[in-house]
C-alpha cells in the first residue's frame, strides 16, 4: 500500500485518535481537523509533538476552514459529528453539524479531487430491528436528529460520488467502546459508566431488565475498519462494524462485576429503551473491504478493567 494524505475529520476524539495511531502505524500522513469540543487531546499528543500528524483547529460548519483543510489530500475520513444525546437537546445544531458540515466536508472533497471519502454512519439509522442480525439493506428508521443526520450524510456522500466521481465507503459502527471513551452518552458508553461506579464499590445501574442488548465493538477493531475502507481497491460499500454477537446489558455489567472480581449485585431501573437489541451482520465487510472483527467482548472487558485499575494506582 502507497502512503497516502489523509485527513481525519473529528481526528482527535475517541474513534479518531485510534485511528491516528493506526493509519500513521501504516506509513500514512495524516492531518486531524478537529474544533476540540469532544477531544482527547492526550491521546494523540504524543503524534503531534513528533511531527508524525498535523493538528487543525476547525470546525466543519466553516466551509472555507474544511476546504483548505482538504487540499491535497488522497482521502478524507469524516467522523466530525454530534452525539445523540446533544442532538436531542439541541436539534438544530445537529443539523448544522452532521447534515451541513458533512455536505461541506463532501464537497469540498470534491472540489479539491480528493480520491475517496470514508464516512462514519452509524447503526442508529436502522431504529429498532424488525430481524437479526441486522444487515445492511435492512429497513432504514431513523429516531433522532442525530441518526437522521447519519442517514443524511450517507445519501449526501453517494451523491457526490455520482457528481463528482468520488469513490466512498460508507460504515455504521455498531456500539463502540474501549479505552478513552467518553462517559456522557449512556448507551454507547455503559461499560465506562458501569466500570465506574464497580470500582467505587456501587452497583452498576442496569435500565430496564437488562435484557436490551448491544453489539459492542472494540475502539481498536473500529479504527481497523476505518483503515480497511480507506485502503481497500474495493469501494462504494455500505458496511456495518460489529462483533456479530448481542451483548445484554445486564450480561455487560456482570461481565465487569467478574472481571473486577468483587461481590456486587446490578441495580435494574425501569426505563424505556431506544433499540431493544442489536446484532450486525458483518459478512459484507468480510466480503468487500477485507474487513473482520478480532477482539472478543471479553477480552475487551477485561482489558477496560485492566486499564482502570492501573488508572487508580
Ligand atoms: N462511539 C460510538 O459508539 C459510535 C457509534 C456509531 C457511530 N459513531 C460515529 O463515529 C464518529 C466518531 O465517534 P467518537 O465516538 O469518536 O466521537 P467523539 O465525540 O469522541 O469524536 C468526535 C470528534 O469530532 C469533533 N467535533 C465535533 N463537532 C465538530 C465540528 N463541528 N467540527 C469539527 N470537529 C468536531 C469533536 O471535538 C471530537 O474530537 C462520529 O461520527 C460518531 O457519530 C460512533
Amino acid at each position: 500500500m502507497s502512503e497516502l494524505d489523509v485527513v481525519v475529520t473529528g481526528g482527535a476524539g475517541f474513534i479518531g485518535s485510534n485511528l491516528c495511531h493506526q493509519l500513521v502505524e501504516r506509513g500514512h500522513r495524516v492531518r486531524v481537523f478537529d474544533n476540540l469540543r469532544r477531544a482527547n487531546l492526550p491521546a494523540i499528543q504524543g503524534l503531534i509533538d513528533d511531527g508524525s500528524i498535523t493538528l487543525i483547529d476547525g470546525d466543519i460548519r466553516y466551509r472555507g476552514a474544511v476546504a483548505a483543510a482538504v487540499a491535497g489530500a488522497d482521502v478524507v475520513v469524516h467522523l466530525a459529528a454530534t452525539s445523540i444525546n446533544r442532538s436531542q437537546a439541541d436539534p438544530a445544531e445537529s443539523v448544522d453539524i452532521d447534515v451541513r458540515g458533512s455536505e461541506h466536508v463532501f464537497s469540498a472533497a470534491a472540489d479539491a479531487g480528493v480520491r475517496r471519502v470514508v464516512f462514519a454512519s452509524s447503526a442508529s439509522v436502522y431504529g429498532p430491528p424488525e430481524t437479526l442480525p441486522m444487515r445492511e439493506d435492512d429497513p432504514l428508521r431513523p429516531q433522532t436528529p442525530y441518526c437522521l443526520g447519519k442517514l443524511a450524510g450517507e445519501h449526501l456522500l453517494q451523491y457526490y460520488g455520482r457528481r463528482a466521481g468520488l469513490e466512498w465507503n460508507i460504515l455504521r459502527f455498531f456500539n463502540v467502546y474501549g479505552p478513552g471513551q467518553h462517559t456522557d452518552a449512556y448507551y454507547t458508553a455503559v461499560a465506562s459508566i458501569f466500570l465506574d461506579r464497580i470500582l467505587r464499590g456501587e452497583p452498576p445501574v442496569v435500565d430496564g431488565s437488562g435484557e436490551q442488548t448491544m453489539d459492542m465493538v472494540h475502539v481498536r477493531d473500529v479504527a481497523r475498519a476505518v483503515v480497511c475502507a480507506v485502503e481497500s481497491p474495493s469501494t462504494g460499500n455500505i458496511c456495518n462494524v460489529g462483533t456479530a454477537t448481542q451483548t445484554s446489558v445486564a450480561e455487560l455489567a456482570q461481565m465487569l462485576i467478574d472481571e473486577v472480581g468483587v461481590d456486587i449485585t446490578p441495580e435494574f431501573r425501569p426505563r424505556n429503551v431506544l433499540v431493544a437489541r442489536r446484532e450486525a451482520d458483518v459478512s459484507r465487510a468480510a466480503a468487500t473491504i477485507g474487513w473482520a472483527p478480532e477482539i472478543p467482548v471479553r477480552q475487551g472487558v477485561a482489558e477496560i478493567v485492566a486499564l482502570a485499575r492501573e488508572s487508580l494506582r
